[in-house]
């Protein structure tokens, strides 16, 4: 690609035959459209692209901001949207969804089949009387039903909350006391490198502790043996064999404003947070990105290799690909099983156009070497994703050339479970920079402050901060309002700016280079921890009696996480009970928030009013300068 002397350092240039096809060709036209008119402008796109039972009578009303609205007083229902209008068109016998299980079996279901059944299952959970605004937790593998639930209960006006399968049981029952579920959904177990995980036997352990949940809907996937409670558990299979599995259910007429799902996030403190979507902004906002970002045209194969359980697979597996008819596809298990080129097999075998992964999938994969991919034909692709961390430049080199075979742009797009969408993104026809989300999207405001709101120059590292509402902003924590005003919206009130908790820096080229979390919460191979949680994981076990952890810098998993525990009078710090501990995390949380070490330690820094100074432990463990210590109590 040819070098253009208008930008600073290493840029990649879109292709001229690229940026002919693509629905936007002119970032900044687009991006000054929206600016100078954002409710004309999303107004615009609403009434263009979706169907409504009724008309909003505003836009946007930010009277009462942050609490912003949009589509204010309009009827409509995603779900509306995702299969029912679909069933009057063409696209109704497109694929929607095709799925290969890490065993290798195979399905597809057509967007006919997929309503017939989503029509089926929301019957079920209505005849199970679960009404407009219940709350239903679905914690299951990665599998076809998981979307089916959730799509279920989107359709009767449910509001979903989706626990990541990877999760443990205090994670599930923490999230399933917290929204006050009376419905659970799962699965006897998932699949991953061979193995069963038996998440049945955990969601029983949750629910005997949580108490709020009368009827669990189990489907099986795994097969083995496992414990139904009478009267409380459900198989799948037999309810929708019943009468009540209505293949022609009606969908629920929604409030644009009303909730469509909530899912919880780890935030600076305490136990993770609700955040919530609604069905209008949240339907505008994900299928607009899709479409522009992604460039999503009828013949295209979508892959995006998340979980459904993270928002980026809310937004972008379950909910936007529909929307837009898109034919996507979802693989259960794990990218190395049996071999390192599993999923460049996928990608021939279905003909992937579009491949949306994370970079520590990409670092993972790399070090495999480029025989795995190479063997393989990876032609069908034209675009690639990245999302959940920075990409260092050579994962970002790799994926492009191994990959992408250098005809792929990337789109690494920067957004967060409560932005609902991708917010700082290239656009296929944008020049772009390795390591670099470029801009923010056509009416996103995006820039890097300092502590009283100044701009920082080029090359200063700074607050992220997004300066104009969008529909599909989180609207606010589930059940704590103050919670969302003070986390998201208090640094800058005056200015009314939205605070992600991140820290970037801007190029003379105006590029965002977003560096990382400014708070507590750790990115781990792109996952979402919160040090609060793995602390109290920690303390929870007899051993211990104070606990600190922080993340570390990791070449392949961007973080890790380091324990620093104190042990409880009488007890010894061993290899064994640092096994133990990480294993009591595992239980506790899940896989993901293991420590890779726990050290044994006699104190711990502190402030003076007792805040654990996790920054001074990093710092040591570093061997960096350890700051301003005047706060320390000892
Ligand atoms: O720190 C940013 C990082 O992930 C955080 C949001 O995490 P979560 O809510 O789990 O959503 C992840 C998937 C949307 C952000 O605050 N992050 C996400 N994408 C990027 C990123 N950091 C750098 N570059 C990205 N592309």
């Amino acid at each position: 690609m040819a070098k253009n002397q208008n930008l600073t350092g290493e840029v990649y240039y879109p292709a001229p035959e690229i940026v002919e096809q693509v629905h936007i060709q002119d970032f900044e036209a687009v991006h000054q459209q929206a600016m100078a008119d954002l409710p004309g402008f999303w107004g615009q796109i609403a009434a263009e692209n979706f169907e409504w039972y009724a008309p909003w009578e505003q836009v946007l009303d930010d009277s009462n901001a942050p609490f912003y609205k949009w589509f204010v007083g309009a009827k409509v229902n995603l779900v509306h949207n995702a299969l029912d209008r679909h069933q009057r068109t063409a696209i109704r016998n497109k694929a929607a969804l095709i799925f290969e299980g890490e065993q290798g079996d195979r399905r597809t279901y057509t967007y006919q089949q997929l309503n017939h059944e989503v029509c089926k299952f929301a019957s079920v959970l209505r005849a199970m009387g679960v009404k407009k605004s219940d709350r239903v937790t679905i914690y299951m593998g990665r599998i076809p039903e998981l979307m089916i639930a959730m799509l279920a209960c989107a359709k009767i006006g449910a509001i979903h909350s989706v626990v990541y399968g990877g999760f443990s049981t205090e994670a599930l029952h923490d999230r399933i006391e917290d929204s006050a579920s009376k419905v659970l959904i799962t699965c006897d177990g998932s699949r991953l490198r061979g193995k069963i995980i038996e998440l049945k036997k955990i969601a029983n352990e949750a629910v005997d502790r949580a108490g709020t949940i009368q009827t669990v809907i189990c489907i099986k996937r795994t097969g083995q043996e496992v414990e139904m409670v009478p009267g409380r558990d459900h198989w799948y299979h037999d309810l929708m064999n019943l009468p009540i599995a209505d293949p022609n259910a009606p969908t629920e007429v929604m409030d644009a404003e009303d909730p469509i799902f909530i899912l919880y996030t780890s935030g600076t403190t305490g136990k993770p947070k609700a955040i919530l979507h609604t069905h209008g902004g949240y339907m505008v906002g994900t299928a607009t990105t899709l479409k522009w970002v992604f460039d999503i045209k009828p013949e295209d194969v979508w892959w995006c290799a998340a979980d459904p359980g993270w928002i980026t697979g809310h937004s972008y597996i379950v909910y936007s690909p529909l929307v837009v008819g898109a034919t996507s596809f979802m693989y259960e298990g794990a990218p190395t099983y049996p071999y390192p080129d599993r999923w460049w097999h996928l990608v021939a075998r279905y003909g992937i156009t579009i491949l949306y992964t994370a970079p520590t999938a990409i670092r993972g994969l790399m070090r495999f070497g480029e025989n795995w991919p190479e063997r393989h034909d990876l032609s069908s692709l034209r675009l690639l994703g990245s999302v959940g961390e920075p990409i260092n430049p050579e994962a970002w080199r790799w994926y492009y050339r191994v990959i992408g075979r250098e005809k792929c742009p990337i789109m690494d797009t920067w957004w967060q479970t409560e932005t609902g969408n991708f917010m700082i993104t290239p656009l296929p026809s944008m020049p772009l920079k390795p390591g670099s989300a470029t801009r923010g999207f056509p009416g996103v405001e995006v820039d890097v402050v300092d502590e009283e709101g100044n701009s920082v120059p080029a090359g200063e590292e700074g607050y992220l901060v997004i300066k104009t509402p969008w529909p599909a902003m989180l609207r606010t924590v589930y059940k704590d309002p103050d919670r969302y005003v003070r986390q998201y919206w208090s640094r800058y009130a005056e200015q009314g700016w939205y605070l992600p908790g991140d820290s970037a820096k801007k190029d003379e080229d105006g590029y965002i280079w977003v560096i990382g979390r400014i708070d507590d919460v750790i990115k781990v191979s792109g996952y979402r921890l919160g040090t609060a949680e793995i602390e109290s994981a920690l303390v929870s076990h007899p051993a211990i009696a104070e606990a600190a952890v922080i993340g570390v810098p990791d070449e392949l998993r961007g973080n890790i996480i380091k324990g620093f525990c104190i042990l409880r009078q009488g007890e010894e710090g061993s290899e064994r009970l640092e096994k133990e501990l990480r294993d009591h995390v595992g239980h506790e949380i899940g896989p993901i928030a293991k420590p890779t070490t726990v050290d044994f330690v006699d104190s711990l820094p502190k402030t003076r009013s007792g805040k654990i100074m996790r920054r001074v432990l990093k710092a040591q463990v570093l061997g960096q300068d350890l700051g301003d210590l005047s706060t320390l109590a000892d």
